[in-house]
């Protein structure tokens, strides 16, 4: 039996994944705001708490985790200091620390079990080639995330534990939708080879791949999944 632990499970790409984690052999709980174990990454107790409720559930033992939840808000310069700063904190607080901190818990029990497993970060092609001028925060969170992957990746390999990130492009979630009707979609959509936007499924895809099957040489691994919208 494999266990799942899945953020961001009630919805978008992390429904997707949901959806392609069942079958024989795998057990999953998902997190969501409003499904599964609810939890609210704002609160700074909350990752702590998820983690030991779906250790309860899954009889004591987690092999997988898919840190996926994630904030997409826009935070424009031209916001008074302390908005800014709030802004900056809420994005770093839900997509990098809550993933940080229960990539900790996950570290600690597998070693304290002496047993593999393997993380999955869901970070965003915008690691590596930025977003637009309201969201440095959003891709300095997810470079963050990346950079811990690869930590990650390099301090554990010789026990077992594995680690990849996943840097989705633009995907077809209420994320994105907002974002391109806002930004005017038809200029976004031409930036990308492929001529559209992922499906959520695609991406859930390759979380399933570096969940259960990626070889344990890829692991430190960052997968695009973006159409070749690399630059
Ligand atoms: P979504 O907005 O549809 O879903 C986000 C998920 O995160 C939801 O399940 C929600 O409950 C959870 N969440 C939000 N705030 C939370 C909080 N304070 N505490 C706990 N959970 C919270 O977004 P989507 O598109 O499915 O995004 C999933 C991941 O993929 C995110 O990390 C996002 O940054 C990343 N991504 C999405 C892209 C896109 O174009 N949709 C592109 C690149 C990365």
């Amino acid at each position: 039996m494999t266990n799942i632990l899945l953020t961001g499970a009630s919805r978008g790409i992390g429904a997707a994944i949901a959806d392609s984690l069942t079958g024989e052999g795998l057990r999953l709980v998902g997190q969501g705001t409003r499904s599964g174990i609810p939890a609210d990454f704002n609160d700074p107790a909350a990752p702590q708490a998820l983690w030991q409720k779906a250790l309860d559930v899954l009889d004591g033992r987690i092999d997988v985790l898919i840190n996926n939840a994630g904030i997409f808000e826009s935070n424009p310069l031209d916001l008074d200091h302390d908005d800014w700063v709030a802004g900056w904190e809420r994005t770093m607080r839900v997509n990098l620390t809550a993933s940080a901190e229960l990539c900790r818990l996950a570290v600690r029990h597998w070693q304290a079990e002496g047993r593999p497993g393997r993380i999955v970060n869901v970070a965003s092609r915008a690691a590596y080639r930025g977003d637009s001028p309201a969201h440095w925060h959003y891709a300095a969170s997810k470079a963050g995330m990346v950079g811990m992957t690869k930590s990650i990746a390099r301090g554990y390999a010789n026990q077992g534990i594995l680690a990849f990130a996943i840097c989705p492009g633009f995907t077809m979630t209420g994320m994105a939708e907002e974002y391109l009707a806002s930004r005017g979609g038809e200029k976004l959509l031409a930036d990308i080879p492929l001529g559209r936007v992922a499906a959520p499924e695609e991406v859930a895809t390759l979380a399933r791949f570096c969940a259960l099957e990626a070889p344990p040489s890829m692991t430190g691994a960052v997968l695009d999944v973006n159409g070749a919208s690399y630059v």
